[in-house]
């Protein structure tokens, strides 16, 4: 099946979360590609995906995949965990489009552990997943994951409730399971999270690794356009666009604030 818009190597990336969570994902693209335009779409009004049903989650992935497409993007990021695990594979079999989706980053981190424990925050629509348990099966060998979902957490990010006493509250709760069995990487399993690096840094310590896929993300996208021979031609840095479902001056702030490139003003995404 040929990609669509694929002709066209100067059309922007689609990119998509739930939230503002895949923003992470988007400056780790503009940093390794800054000439690449991207159009981004948060679906913040539908913000968390990680309790919803799977058939909701893929309904609003279709209508934003639709917009994109729309919009002719030449290749679209499933910035989302827990999107790429619900119904990645049936994008893909619904769409001419290349995607690239993101997982959490389990592989890199057993292979790293010298304490044959690792911990994994993740979203609990990510955990349930078929997908995930396949992932888990896969990879984990004789060595112990333990998983954690992490209700809340979305909408302190979603809401930049960084310090707040509430998240770091829950983080201590979530964490300490992990650092109790004695955890040596903790997998940032939901593109969110990223955004909460520091946080989590103070209080697992610096003897315990962090592992965030958005670099090797960004990476996989820059070998995907090779591949497909569609990098930009343009030789100055990319103006993106950005779109959020709940179009009120508290997200359009949110977006702006954690988005690292260059963008034009946030527009809404109506979609609901
Ligand atoms: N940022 C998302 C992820 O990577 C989705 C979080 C959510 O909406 O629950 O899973």
């Amino acid at each position: 099946m040929p990609s669509l818009n694929s002709h066209n190597r100067d059309a922007p990336i689609g990119i998509f979360d739930s939230g503002v969570g895949g923003i992470s994902i988007a400056n780790a693209i503009t940093k390794l590609l800054p000439n690449e335009e991207m159009i981004y779409v948060a679906d913040s009004a539908n913000a968390p995906y990680g309790e919803k049903s799977p058939d909701l989650v893929l309904a609003r992935c279709q209508r934003i995949i639709d917009f994109l497409i729309s919009q002719k993007v030449k290749l679209i990021v499933v910035a989302c965990n827990t999107a790429t695990l619900t119904c990645i594979g049936k994008l893909r079999s619904l769409y001419a489009i290349d995607f690239v989706g993101v997982e959490p980053g389990i592989k890199p981190a057993l292979q790293a552990t010298q304490t044959g424990v690792i911990g994994v925050m993740a979203t609990a629509n990510t955990l349930k997943s078929p997908q995930y348990a396949q992932l888990q099966k896969r990879f984990s060998g004789d060595k112990a994951i333990v998983n954690q979902a992490c209700k809340g957490l979305v909408e302190q990010i979603e809401n930049l409730h960084f310090d707040d006493a509430q998240t770091i509250e829950m983080l201590q709760q979530y964490l300490d399971p992990m650092l109790k069995a004695n955890a040596d990487h903790i997998v940032l399993g939901c593109t969110h999270y990223g955004f909460l690096s520091e946080q989590i840094g103070k209080i697992v310590g610096r003897q315990t690794t962090l592992v965030n896929t958005s670099e090797a993300i960004a990476k996989q996208v820059e070998n995907r356009l090779i591949a497909l021979d569609i990098f930009t031609s343009k030789k100055q840095k990319a103006n993106s666009r950005i779109y959020s479902s709940q179009f009120d001056e508290k997200t359009r702030f949110t977006c702006e604030t954690l988005w690292h490139g260059n963008f034009t003003k946030t527009s809404a995404f109506d979609i609901n």
